[in-house]
């Protein structure tokens, strides 16, 4: 799938539901969901712990001491949110070989979370991120639909990448796509899961 250039998110909202068609996902099937980016209210205002501890949360990308740090950043939203679309493509033949509705049900509610937590990710890209999120945003899925030892392989890239950044960064608690409450970029603190 070759991306088109992103500028709002609505643009990458008409990519996301083109790429659904594309890997023949039936978005009929969660028809009743729908997709959202939602914030909590911060606990804290300010960094607890580390090298930075007691400063304001950094609020923008730009605020963010140096660029190490904000590449890094960047890189690990972008392979949260690769791995999730990801999970959809791998999964998507499963939708109609279910040995049962309740079976299928529940695949249905795990690749819409799934979605959910890459449709999150790619709004912190698009609204945090500039021109590099944007063009990140855009390319989630340029690659096309992928089977399961590419899958893996994202994982792993992810993974690797996760655990270097939490200790550099501090995203501590960090579970991608959840909140992430000690981490000291405001957005992403900010977070929740739908
Ligand atoms: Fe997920």
């Amino acid at each position: 799938m070759s991306a088109r250039p992103v500028s709002t998110f609505d643009d990458w909202m008409d990519l996301f539901y083109k790429w659904q068609k594309d890997i023949g996902f039936d978005a009929s099937h969660i028809k009743d969901y729908e997709f959202d980016a939602l914030y909590a209210d911060p606990p804290h205002s300010e960094i607890t712990f580390g090298e930075f501890k007691g400063r304001n949360k950094w609020t923008k990308v730009l605020e963010i001491p140096n660029q190490e740090m904000r590449d890094a950043l960047l890189h690990l939203i972008v392979y949260q949110g690769d791995t999730e679309f990801a999970s959809t493509e791998q999964q998507r033949h499963l939708v109609n070989a279910a040995p049962t509705e309740y079976d299928r049900q529940c695949l249905l509610r795990v690749m819409r979370e799934e979605q959910c937590h890459g449709w999150q990710m790619c709004h912190l890209l698009v609204t945090y991120f500039g021109d590099s999120g944007k063009l990140e945003a855009a390319n989630c899925w340029s690659a096309g639909p992928i089977e399961g030892r590419a899958c893996s392989a994202r994982s792993t890239r992810r993974s690797s990448i996760s655990s270097n950044f939490s200790s550099t960064l501090v995203l501590s608690t960090g579970t991608g796509s959840g909140s992430w409450p000690f981490c000291a970029i405001a957005p992403l603190r900010r977070w929740r899961a739908a």
